[in-house]
């Protein structure tokens, strides 16, 4: 069956910005309202007329005289153009002035209540962002109210200065331009947030049937935009050019996008939503988590391949199997019938230390015919006590960095009821790591477990350029303990261009068996897989990297009685490998997390 989703099901929402008008507001939202488009960009004065700085300007030449002009509803679909003045002008004066009519313009503004407030950056940054902090303060705007007009092909640096200063991902109306920059600086700007997407009407040329249309390169940026947002602005050379067909252009253009997949939908709800990693040792998982990983389909597949194809190989007349960490018995049921297949005689044990998961593995013992020869256990791989010895050990003990759910010492000590030459499904787990820009998600670690916690993210809104760095590999068995159960990893990366960095992405890979793999690192991940999204290893301050300067990510994972933690700062090195700043160590000691070993 295909099914049909859209990314951004709520539709595409159209706005006409003008840079003057020419009729009254309520005249113009009926204009627009007929037209369909959903709000308006609008100045509050008409542009180069001489102000006094008093309220006699808008009782004069105000272009919306009062809130009683329109329906209350209507105020909603107002976004409001501050005059496009200076901060930072050479004349003091001059500087005194426009302060003060920008200062007045915001507050009648914030009478009015409009959503957003749109500043032009053509002042210093760090003096606009001290003034916007000072109008958010004084006249208690929300920041997100504040919106700031830059343009894609040259204010990141910008744009960055002010975000810092304020330190708030302010909102941008993002212009794009004829020549577009580089895919790289594209995608970095993707990841920003993105109030309204703005074109001016000069970006369209027109089709044979005289239709407006858009150049590919701007197709395929709002295709990339459309994914997560859907604003979208567009002014014309003049309040009386008719935009009606621009629009129309822009909604086929955004119901032209690919559907979702499937799997892509389900897991859609969890875009850019900061979740604690599981800890399945520690904690009992509950039948609705066991029911989500079964529906992994490609993943069970996957097992039953490795075993099938592990039997197929083995020259033994008798084959004891260890299902390690059954849960409900999703991977366990994979491997019976792989067994079923096999030349030699097995004999398969489940093991579980989850007595609910266990409960249901009796259950289905009852139920299920193929599955009366399993003698299933209730008990912990640390303590379990047995005569048998286990030529094939099959588990999934994996976390979204690989390691992270403890699979290395869980093998460690299964290990003990393993033949010599016994074998492992999965034989590996390898973790990943690339630095990550992705300021909105960082903002929201603020308000969730902070910045001593991991997080497992499905990322959308992100963005990296560097090249992802291998970090630790543990190997299962490991009867000549090589395996180093505490470890640092030292990865440096050499920043390409200008860069914030807010933390580090992992993943992972796992060999179950010869050439049979899991994996979620970026460039091979398993198609269609959906069981793990990656981890973020937030940083508290966002790292500003200048480009060809290198950003030092040192992990450590440490462990004691207690359990395992993971230790992470970072190091910004010169071209010639000068340390010129750091962060301070994150999750030291594990005084915020630690994956639990009880
Ligand atoms: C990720 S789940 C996998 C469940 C199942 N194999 C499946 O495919 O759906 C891991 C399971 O291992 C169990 N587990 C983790 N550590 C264990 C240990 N040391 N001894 C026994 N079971 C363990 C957990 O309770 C959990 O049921």
């Amino acid at each position: 069956m295909v099914y049909k989703f859209e990314a951004v099901p709520w539709g595409l929402k159209t706005v006409w910005y003008f840079q003057e008008l020419k009729d009254s507001v309520p005249q113009i939202l009926t204009i627009v309202n007929k037209k369909k488009f959903d709000a308006i960009i609008m100045p509050i004065f008409p542009a180069n007329f001489e102000r006094e700085g008093n309220i006699n300007d808008f009782i004069k030449h105000s272009y919306l005289k009062s809130e009683l002009e329109v329906k209350s509803d209507d105020i909603q679909k107002l976004h409001f153009l501050i005059s496009n003045l200076s901060l930072s002008d050479e004349n003091k004066e001059v500087r005194k002035r426009n302060r003060e009519i920008l200062k007045q313009e915001i507050q009648f503004a914030a009478y009015l209540g409009v959503p957003s407030i749109i500043l032009s950056s053509n002042s210093d940054p760090v003096k606009l962002a001290k003034f916007i902090r000072k109008m958010a303060t004084k006249y208690f705007i929300d920041l997100n109210t504040f919106v700031l007009d830059v343009e894609i092909t040259k204010d990141w640096i910008k744009y960055n200065q002010i975000r810092q200063e304020l330190q708030f991902n302010i909102p941008i109306l993002l212009r794009l331009k004829k020549e577009m920059t580089t895919k790289n600086e594209q995608r970095k700007w993707l990841s920003e947030n993105i109030r309204f997407v703005h074109l001016n009407q000069d970006l369209f040329s027109m089709n044979d049937q005289g239709a407006p249309k858009l150049d590919d390169i701007q197709n395929q940026f709002l295709t990339s935009y459309f994914q997560f947002e859907n604003y979208i602005s567009i002014s014309a050379k003049s309040p009386q050019i008719d935009l009606a067909d621009h629009r129309q252009y822009l909604i086929h253009l955004f119901k032209n996008q690919q559907p979702l997949s499937e799997q892509a939908h389900l897991a859609s709800e969890f875009f850019d939503e900061l979740q604690i990693p599981l800890q399945p040792y520690k904690d009992n998982l509950n039948s609705g988590t066991y029911e989500v990983f079964e529906q992994d389909k490609i993943k069970y597949d996957l097992y039953e391949d490795a075993c099938r194809k592990y039997l197929k190989n083995v020259k033994k007349a008798e084959i004891n199997i260890l299902m390690a960490g059954a849960g409900r018995g999703g991977i366990l049921e994979r491997v019976i019938f792989a067994a079923q297949g096999a030349k030699c005689k097995t004999k398969i044990v489940a093991l579980e230390k989850n007595p609910y998961a266990y409960m249901t593995l009796v259950f289905q013992k009852k139920r299920q015919k193929q599955w009366k020869d399993v003698e299933i256990v209730l008990d912990d791989l640390k303590s379990w006590q047995t005569e048998l010895k286990f030529d094939l050990i099959v588990s999934e003990l994996l976390g979204s960095f690989g390691d992270n759910e403890l699979s290395p010492e869980c093998l460690m000590w299964a290990q003990r009821f393993l033949q010599p030459d016994a074998v492992s499904i999965p034989c590996d787990s390898v973790s990943y790591c690339v630095p990550v820009s992705c300021p909105q998600l960082h903002a929201k670690v603020k308000k969730s477990y902070g910045y001593d916690s991991s997080y497992v993210v499905h990322y959308q809104k992100y963005y990296t350029i560097h090249d992802i760095q291998k970090c630790m590999q543990f190997k299962h068995p490991d009867f000549n303990n090589e395996n180093q159960l505490a470890q640092e990893q030292n990865l440096v990366f050499e920043c390409k261009q200008d860069l914030l960095i807010h933390g580090m992405a992992g993943y992972f890979t796992s060999k179950l068996y010869e050439d049979i793999e899991l994996s979620t690192h970026p460039n091979n991940s398993t198609p269609d897989m959906y069981s793990w999204f990656p981890i973020y290893f937030p940083f508290e301050k966002p790292v500003n990297i200048a480009k060809k300067q290198k950003l030092k990510f040192t992990i450590k994972r440490v462990n004691n009685e207690e359990g395992v933690w993971y230790e992470w700062f970072n190091s910004v090195l010169s071209e010639d490998d000068q340390l010129l700043d750091g962060s301070r160590i994150h999750n030291e000691n594990g005084k915020k997390q630690i994956i639990e070993i009880k």
